[in-house]
């Protein structure tokens, strides 16, 4: 596995592989990986000749300070796990490297980010949006692999690649959870132990209200019904629970309507945001 900290260093021997013909898979990452990350390795791996790992906390979609501070940073460990997932390539750029000059370009992602995520956290789209797409002219893949628990963001990025005509696949790839529901995090890591025994609730929430929605109550009864569940569970700080259309992230009313709908929740636990969703 090849471990390079320059844009220069990626480049000149992506490039030589793809004058080689071989073709690209791409797993963007913020590091602290775990087996939702090496899934999508593997999913790259099936379908690519290459696989490239970009390992980058990226400060500009932070919208808060504090968060940006505490998220873990695991790089020897990360790359540990890459090797034994045999991807061939780690890109893990130093904040300079990656901008050495503030971009002074904004994205606008319309109603896509003034939903969810974009409501709560200004801006943070708009670092996304920059930051892969730098990621993609630096790695210019054939694929790129994006876990669907980031459902808004999954919906942004294939927003900004057909926008700008960049030519690349997106492959969303599903959520891997623990043995109890919790979906894979990063930020579980920074969970209490009484944090994470109570964690899976968020799951157990989304599977009622998708219940409850399926046998034909509405968004708002169903948004009430998961305010009243978190009564019981004080530990934690519901931020939204939307019901949402899966590809225009437009609220909907009744699940009732042609098309898949997300149920997309946010909250937090021990001061750790927590996000997750169900699609159906
Ligand atoms: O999903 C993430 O880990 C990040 O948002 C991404 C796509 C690597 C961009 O920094």
């Amino acid at each position: 596995m090849q471990l390079f900290n320059t844009i220069a260093e990626t480049q000149y021997y992506l490039k030589t592989q793809q004058k080689a013909g071989k073709t690209i898979g791409f797993v963007p990452t913020m590091g602290a990986l775990h087996s939702g990350h090496i899934s999508l390795i593997e999913s790259s791996k099936k379908e690519n000749d290459l696989t490239v790992c970009s390992i980058f906390v990226n400060p500009t979609q932070f919208n808060n300070p504090e968060d940006l501070k505490k998220y873990p940073r695991t790089l020897e460990k990360d790359c540990e796990m890459l090797e034994a997932a045999q991807c061939d390539v780690v890109f893990a750029p130093s904040a300079e490297e990656m901008y050495a000059v503030l971009p002074k370009l904004k994205f606008d992602f319309g109603t896509l980010e003034t939903v969810m995520e974009g409501k709560f956290r200004p801006g943070h789209f708009n670092g996304v949006g920059i930051v892969v797409s730098k990621l993609f002219h630096m790695v210019k893949p054939d694929k790129a692999y994006f876990g669907l628990k980031d459902l808004q963001q999954v919906a942004v990025i294939r927003q900004m690649v057909s926008d700008l005509s960049f030519d690349l696949e997106i492959i969303p790839c599903p959520t891997l959870r623990e043995a109890d529901g919790l979906a894979m995090s990063s930020r579980n890591t920074r969970l209490s132990v009484e944090a994470r025994a109570l964690a899976p609730h968020i799951h157990k929430l989304l599977v009622l209200a998708k219940e409850k929605l399926q046998s034909g109550e509405s968004s708002v009864k169903t948004q009430a019904f998961a305010a009243e569940y978190f009564k019981n569970y004080p530990e934690f700080e519901l931020e939204y629970l939307e019901i949402a259309d899966f590809d225009s992230l437009e609220t909907i009313t009744q699940a009732n309507t042609p098309g898949k709908t997300a149920i997309c929740i946010a909250a937090f636990l021990g001061g750790v945001r927590l996000i997750d969703n169900i699609v159906f």
